[in-house]
C-alpha cells in the first residue's frame, strides 16, 4: 500500500538515506541535499522542510512548502513537494508541485498514484481549483503522470509544457 507521510522526526533516518541518494537534478527536480551528512541533514534539511510547511523561516523569495514523502510499507519512494501558492516565479516556473522518484522504483506506478494522493492532500491545504505543474519537453514519463492524474495541457514553448 502506498501512502504520504509529511516529512517529520520519527522518520529521520529513513529520510535522509532518501534524500542524500536522490540525484541533484534531474528535469528541473533539485534536491540541493543530494550527499549530505546525517548531521546536516538532522540541523538543516528536515529542519527546513518541517518549518517550511509552518510558513516559517521561509528564505526571501520562497512561499511555504509541504514535503511530502511516499512509502511504500516501510519503504520511502518518492518525494512530494507542495507549494502553498504561487508567486510570479513559481508561476512562470516550477508550479505548486514538484517530485521526484528515486531511480529503482520507476516503472512500477508509484509516480502517478503518488501524484493523485498529493492532489488530494495539496486540495485540503491550497485554496485553488486548479493546481499548476511543468514538465520539460523531454521528460514524457512525466508529462504521462500528469495526464493520467486529469492534465491539461495550458500552454508550451520551445523546451517547456505547462
Ligand atoms: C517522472 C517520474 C516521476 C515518473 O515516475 P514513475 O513512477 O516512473 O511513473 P509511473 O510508473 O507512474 O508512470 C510512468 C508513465 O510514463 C510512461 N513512460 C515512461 N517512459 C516513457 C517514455 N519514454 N515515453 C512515453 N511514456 C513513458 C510509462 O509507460 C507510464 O505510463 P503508463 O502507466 O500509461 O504505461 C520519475 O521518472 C522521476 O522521478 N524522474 C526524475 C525526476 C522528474 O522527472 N521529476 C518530474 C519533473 S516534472
Amino acid at each position: 500500500m502506498l501512502y504520504l507521510k509529511e516529512a517529520n522526526l520519527e522518520d529521520a533516518e529513513k529520510e535522509y538515506l532518501f534524500v542524500r541518494d536522490l540525484p541533484p537534478e534531474e528535469n528541473g527536480f533539485f534536491n540541493d541535499w543530494h550527499g549530505i551528512s546525517r548531521e546536516e541533514f538532522d540541523q538543516k534539511a528536515l529542519v527546513q522542510m518541517m518549518t517550511a510547511a509552518k510558513g516559517e523561516n521561509i528564505p526571501s523569495g520562497y512561499v511555504p512548502q509541504t514535503s511530502l514523502f511516499l512509502w511504500k510499507e516501510d519503504t520511502i519512494v518518492d518525494l512530494f513537494r507542495v507549494r502553498h501558492y504561487l508567486n510570479e516565479s513559481l508561476r512562470n516556473g516550477a508550479g505548486h508541485i514538484g517530485y521526484g522518484i528515486q531511480k529503482e522504483f520507476r516503472g512500477k506506478g508509484y509516480g502517478t498514484e503518488g501524484l493523485r494522493l498529493t492532489l488530494q492532500y495539496a486540495k485540503s491545504i491550497v485554496p485553488e481549483e486548479e493546481f499548476y505543474l511543468r514538465v520539460n519537453k523531454d521528460n514524457p514519463a512525466s508529462l504521462r503522470v500528469m495526464l493520467k492524474n486529469g492534465g491539461v495541457i495550458h500552454s508550451e514553448n520551445r523546451n517547456i509544457i505547462l
